[in-house]
C-alpha cells in the first residue's frame, strides 16, 4: 500500500476516488463475501455462477467486488447487491442456483428473491 505524503497527492487521491464513485453510479454492484467461512460454504461457486450468468445475459453494467467477513457466518455464502439508486441488499445461502436466480430476477428485473438478510451496517465503497 502506498502512502500519501503531500497535500497534492491527497487531492489527487480524492479526485481518483470521486471519479471511481461517479463511474459506478449507474452500475449494479455485486459484492461477494469471500471470508474463510464463505469460501468453505461455496462463496467462490456463487461468485463464478453470477459472473457466468451476467456474461450469458450480456450484462455490461455489473461490477463484481469481493469482501472479507460481513459477520453472517450463519448464512454463508452471502452476496450483497446494490442496484443503481437503491440501498444494498444482502442475500444469504447463495448456492449456484440462487446465484443465477439473483442475476436473472433481482439484477435484471428488480424482483425480490428469497434469503434477504437484514443488515445493521452502512457500506462505504471507495
Ligand atoms: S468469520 Fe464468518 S462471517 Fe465472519
Amino acid at each position: 500500500m502506498s502512502t500519501i505524503a503531500t497535500l497534492d497527492a491527497l487531492r489527487a487521491k480524492r479526485e481518483e476516488i470521486l471519479a471511481r464513485q461517479k463511474a459506478r453510479q449507474n452500475k449494479v454492484l455485486i459484492n461477494v463475501s469471500l471470508a474463510t467461512c464463505s469460501i468453505a460454504a461455496g462463496g467462490k461457486v456463487a461468485m463464478e455462477a453470477m459472473q457466468d450468468e451476467v456474461a450469458l445475459n450480456g450484462l455490461t453494467n455489473v461490477e463484481f467486488m469481493q469482501s472479507g467477513c460481513m459477520t453472517f457466518c450463519f448464512a454463508e455464502p452471502t452476496v450483497e447487491i446494490t442496484l443503481p439508486g437503491k440501498d444494498p441488499v444482502v442475500f444469504g445461502g447463495v448456492d449456484e442456483a440462487k446465484a443465477r436466480e439473483l442475476v436473472t430476477e433481482y439484477v435484471m428485473k428488480g424482483e425480490p428473491v428469497e434469503g434477504i438478510i437484514p443488515v445493521t451496517y452502512q457500506r462505504v465503497v471507495l
